[in-house]
């Protein structure tokens, strides 16, 4: 059963992509997912697992960090999009908050969520208000420099600026990195509003894996540039595997999916 909202409509697809740095270090080995239309999918996985390469893939954002796709597909709303600059994609609908809450912090909360308004025109006002009614807090603290509000706050801000623009799919970087675990909360909360009440459809890159297949609908893990696992985050939730690699719930510590698999095979050559 879907949930409320959800339809079976791709937006975003991904089909085997392979992105290397630097000419030599290949870090996606052959990625694919989908993200459905109204939807929160969850990409998860530990440090280094590719989850902000994946996501710098589709925004086109990889050039400035000497990355490329040599191979696979992106495409979003079945035309692919590997052409198109973060400015065309944000007239799409599509836009990237990236990892580390980036703010100007020498601006004001409202000037930070003015300057996501740019690429388009409409009606500002009541976006800002729009913003505000999701984050009463950004609205408090509308004056003051974004710089000397609190990591949560920035975090807000940022999300905040990204909705300014009206999006129909939000990549949203591990939101909740260096967070006191309640504020992980409300931010996680806010989105789902956002899902619920705007519809906007949202894939988020998490290394917490708890909070994230609480609040997603699907999610995929990667591995060292390969998604080893995916499943309606119900059933990840349920999983042995992920609840003792992922959720902290086995008494030796996290492990990976690869250590298993090598552990099986020595099982075999013992046996
Ligand atoms: N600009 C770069 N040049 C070379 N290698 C890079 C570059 N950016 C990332 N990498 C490497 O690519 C791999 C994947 O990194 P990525 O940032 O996508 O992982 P991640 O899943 O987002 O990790 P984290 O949870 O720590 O943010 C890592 O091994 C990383 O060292
Ligand atoms: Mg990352």
């Amino acid at each position: 059963m879907l949930d409320a909202g959800r339809t079976e409509e791709t937006l975003l697809e991904v089909n085997n992509i392979e992105v290397i740095y630097n000419h030599v270090i290949l870090v996606l080995k052959g990625v694919s997912l989908s993200v459905p239309k109204g939807g929160i999918t969850a990409l998860l996985g530990g440090n280094g697992a590719g989850k902000t390469t994946t996501l710098k893939a589709i925004s086109n954002l990889l050039h400035s960090e000497r990355g490329e796709v040599t191979k696979g597909s992106i495409n979003y709303r079945g035309e692919p999009i590997a052409e198109l600059d973060p400015a065309s994609l944000v007239k799409k609908g599509v836009i990237q908050v990236m990892e580390g809450r980036h703010c100007f912090e020498h601006l004001t909360v409202e000037e930070n969520l003015l300057t996501g308004a740019y690429t388009r025109g409409g009606d500002i006002a009541a976006d800002l208000e729009m913003v505000y009614n999701y984050f009463p807090r950004l609205k408090e603290r509308r004056k003051s420099q974004a710089g000397y509000t609190s990591g949560g706050e920035q975090q807000m801000v940022a999300i905040g600026r990204a909705l300014m623009s009206k999006p129909e799919c939000i990549l949203l970087d591990e939101p909740s990195m260096g967070l006191a675990p309640q504020l992980v909360e409300e931010i996680f909360g806010i989105v789902k509003d956002l899902n619920e009440k705007e519809g906007a459809t949202f894939l988020l890159a998490e290394q917490n894996t708890n909070v994230a297949l609480r609040f997603a609908h699907y999610g995929y893990i990667l591995e060292s540039g390969r998604v080893v696992m995916d499943g309606p985050a119900a059933e990840l939730r349920e999983n042995p595997d992920v609840k003792e690699f992922y959720l902290g719930m086995s008494d030796d510590g996290r492990k990976s999916f690869r250590d298993v698999r090598s552990y099986r095979r020595r099982k075999r050559w013992l046996s």
